[in-house]
């Protein structure tokens, strides 16, 4: 068992990653502790029953909030639906939501814990790659609005993150690559030691893989909770990649939107001599191991460059970028012009 700690003062808390911990777990409860297990269809009807006889196992009361799968149900009405649930199975202060399931069910059920009776407690199990590596860990949570993406949330930190890789098993592949992407990601702005593994085992991932990533994530967040600072070194490709994957209409994931926002990112780090061409390559390699595209087609670079305006993360109306100085440390850099953007998104526009 690895056992990943994320430090913020008095709400400090434990990530736990062990292969097969849903069939064995046992947290801690106080007795007869109320709980809502929240969980999409899809990972209701393969996990669902195994989580509610180990919280039972533990002494607490579950009942059980099924959700729709999908980005297109991260809504505000899905949010008071959980409420609601909770409301009426009566949990109170002392009680726990659990979020079982991908980031949509996480941000969801994490952001109900949050405004629920004013805060109750929290905790996460992650299914997808991506919410084990990323969404889970650090305390964002939150819902879309018709006008944009994650408009409402809270930061809200769980009292506990669990993690079974097992469960893996059964994510659709798709999917995987989103978690890849992040992974990835991890590599080129703060590790290059575990940039270079992920070169040497073919970006394959393993219990270990994931732990570390976490602890990559608790570090930032540690050091800037709320995105003051140094957290935004977390949106590395993400400011063009989620231009692109508004643009497709969400046609395109957000890991491949993030890979492609990672080339375009990359390649302006080229053009402007921040790092070099193979470290460049290097990169761009490990995304083509893992499946996931650096380059995209069938967009005007315009285009793009307008979608990364509507952006939330803008400063001032400037432009905020992530940029690899060297494969392992990424800067912010605010005063490129738009000309200069936007030819390294024509570079990598086919
Ligand atoms: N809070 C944060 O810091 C943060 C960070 C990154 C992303 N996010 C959010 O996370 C969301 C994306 O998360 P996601 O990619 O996990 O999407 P998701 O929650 O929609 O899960 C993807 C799909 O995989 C299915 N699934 C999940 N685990 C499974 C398993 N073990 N077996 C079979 N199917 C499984 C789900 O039912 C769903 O259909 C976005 O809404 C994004 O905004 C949040
Ligand atoms: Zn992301």
């Amino acid at each position: 068992m690895t056992k990943v700690r994320m430090e913020l003062g008095d709400r400090s808390y434990d990530i736990v990653i062990r292969p097969g911990v849903l069939d064995s777990m046992k947290p801690h409860m106080r007795e007869a502790r109320k709980c809502l297990v929240v969980a999409d269809r899809n990972v209701a009807a393969r996990y669902l029953d195994k989580v509610t006889a180990r919280l039972t196992e533990s002494g607490a009361v579950p009942f059980t909030h099924i959700l729709a799968p999908g980005e297109k149900h991260k809504t505000f009405a899905a949010v008071e639906g959980i409420c609601r649930a909770a409301a009426q199975a009566g949990l109170e202060r002392k009680s726990l939501i659990v979020g079982l399931g991908g980031g949509v069910t996480g941000d969801l059920a994490g952001f109900a814990a949050a405004i629920y009776m004013r805060g109750i407690g929290f905790l996460q199990i992650p299914t997808s790659l991506l919410a084990m590596v990323d969404s889970s860990v650090g305390g964002k949570t939150g819902a879309d609005l018709p006008e944009g993406k994650n408009l409402i949330g809270a930061f809200y930190q769980p009292e506990m993150v669990i993690i079974d890789p097992n469960v893996l098993n059964t994510l659709p592949v798709g999917e995987k690559r989103n978690g890849l992407a992040e992974i990835i990601k991890y590599g080129v702005i703060m590790d290059y030691t575990f940039f270079a593994d992920l070169e040497a085992s073919k970006a394959n991932v393993t219990p270990d893989v994931i732990a570390h990533c976490c602890r990559l994530k608790a570090e930032v967040v540690s050091a800037d909770e709320t995105e003051q600072g140094r957290r935004a070194i977390l949106n590395y490709g993400h400011t063009f990649g989620h231009a692109i994957e508004l643009l497709s209409g969400f046609k395109l994931s957000h890991g491949e939107g993030v890979a492609i926002g990672m080339g375009m990112a990359a390649a302006m780090s080229t053009r402007n001599n921040l790092w070099n061409k193979e470290e460049e390559k290097r990169q761009n390699d490990l995304l083509l191991t893992a499946g996931l595209p650096f380059r995209v087609g069938g967009f005007k670079p315009e285009d793009i460059l307008a979608a990364m305006y509507h952006d939330k993360k803008k400063a001032h109306g400037k432009l905020t970028l992530v940029l690899p100085v060297e494969i392992g440390r990424v800067e912010l850099f605010k005063d490129f012009s738009d000309e200069e953007i936007l030819k390294a998104i024509r570079s990598c526009c086919d």
